[in-house]
């Protein structure tokens, strides 16, 4: 008990900014846009209800810089194209209660949702689970401008500040993976060459935001799959951001590329990365945070006090439990119980924690555990409603701008 409350001390990251605790809500893509990019009465109501739970900082999960590369049709999308007004609105009251609402800057790159988008990624790929054509060069240049604008139009809607997604096995994390990266130019081959795309995104998006506006980069310690990204060379990566203008790296593994782990599914017994953690920690400087795995308050709590991280991510907990900060506070309540699901197919616990998001903000989730394979269900029928809507209204705007 001696080490009670470190969780709940303030923490004040390089850009200046003060954070209230060491909790944060981790990226999650909560699949409730629209179908225009734009946010819903739904999705407005989530994150307000995550403020009010006590997070120091939440993060809105792929939010996208383009309409091209999306990871699901439910994302938003945030560019000149964009209604300000209503992003405005998102950011007034997600980030009440003194938490930080952050958007992560997502691109899919050759995970893109194929009904809605032509992936592509750092090269072509023909294998099972996965088809890609190769970036062009013209794209690949426009990409750290891209990032740059969708986080200055973030700072101008009142949002407090941007992750990088550079994690998962989406478009910065394929680069980094030789699994995806086959190139032989100044985008491949070693690490300084496959960590080059994100380096730069990082140095347009300072530019466009200031000083005092925080960037932080979400990264896998690794793909934990043969032939990814490994530990040795996340750790340059690290050395790298810690030379970079950003205020904080966020510490998740594994990817979405077929076959592999997930981190969003993963069953085992957290936290996750921990021993990543201690030895970025000898890298770097710069703010840590922990994603993937936390259950408890005492997982929590010692992975702030001992030195090892400065932050918490949690992302599934906080689903069961939208204010489980102000309750470890309070130690008011017993530890969220974890729905366990035998014989999940892939991406079927994301998608059972996808529509137990869209219950929270309807203001409807009860104690009771839904029924997997329904939620499965349900999440893929909106997909297919929302992609109709997308493609709808992006190719008219497509029309539109020509
Ligand atoms: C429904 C759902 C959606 C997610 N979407 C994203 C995302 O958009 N971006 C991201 O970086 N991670 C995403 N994740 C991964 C989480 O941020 C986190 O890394 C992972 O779930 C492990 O943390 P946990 O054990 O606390 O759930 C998602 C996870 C879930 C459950």
């Amino acid at each position: 008990m001696q080490h009670r409350g470190t969780l709940f001390k303030p923490l004040q990251l390089p850009c200046g900014l003060a954070l209230k605790n060491r909790i944060a809500k981790s990226a999650m893509s909560d699949s409730l846009g629209d179908g225009t990019g734009h946010p819903t009465a739904e999705q407005i109501r989530l994150y307000q209800r995550w403020a009010a739970g006590g997070v120091a900082i939440s993060i809105i999960g792929e939010v996208q810089l383009t309409a091209g590369y999306a990871e699901n049709p439910g994302n938003l999308v945030l560019n000149d194209a964009s209604d300000l007004h209503r992003f405005r609105e998102l950011a007034l009251y997600g980030g009440g209660n003194g938490t930080k609402l952050w958007l992560q800057l997502g691109h899919a790159g050759a995970l893109a949702y194929a009904p809605t988008s032509n992936p592509k990624g750092p090269s072509a790929l023909d294998l099972p689970g996965l088809r890609c054509e190769e970036i062009t060069l013209d794209e690949l240049r426009k990409l750290p401008s891209e990032f740059a604008r969708t986080a200055w139009l973030a700072q101008q809607a009142g949002f407090g500040g941007v992750q990088i997604h550079a994690a998962h096995g989406f478009l910065l994390s394929q680069f980094l993976s030789p699994l995806f990266n086959k190139r032989s130019d100044a985008y491949g081959g070693a690490i300084a060459n496959r960590m080059r795309p994100l380096l730069e995104a990082i140095e347009a998006t300072r530019a466009a935001v200031g000083p005092d506006f925080p960037i932080a980069v979400k990264l896998n310690s690794s793909d934990q799959l043969e032939g990814g990204l490994d530990k040795e060379d996340a750790l340059k990566v690290v050395a790298a951001l810690d030379r970079s203008s950003i205020d904080l790296i966020d510490i998740s593994g594994g990817t979405y590329f077929p076959g592999a782990k997930s981190a969003s599914d993963g069953t085992g017994r957290g936290p996750y990365f921990l021993e990543f953690a201690k030895r970025a920690r000898a890298e770097t400087t710069k703010p840590l945070m922990l994603t993937g795995g936390f259950k408890t308050r005492a997982q929590a709590e010692d992975a702030v006090t001992s030195g090892a991280v400065d932050i918490v991510g949690l992302a599934r907990a906080l689903v069961l439990e939208p204010s489980l900060p102000d309750l470890w506070k309070a130690d008011r309540k017993p530890e969220p119980l974890f729905p366990r699901f035998s014989d999940a197919p892939e991406g079927g616990i994301t998608a059972w924690y996808t529509m137990r998001l869209t219950e929270i903000g309807a203001d409807t989730e009860t104690l009771a555990f839904g029924d997997l394979g329904h939620a499965i269900r349900d999440y893929e029928a909106r997909n297919r409603s929302r992609t109709e809507v997308w493609l709808r209204h992006f190719a008219y705007d497509a029309v539109g701008q020509t």
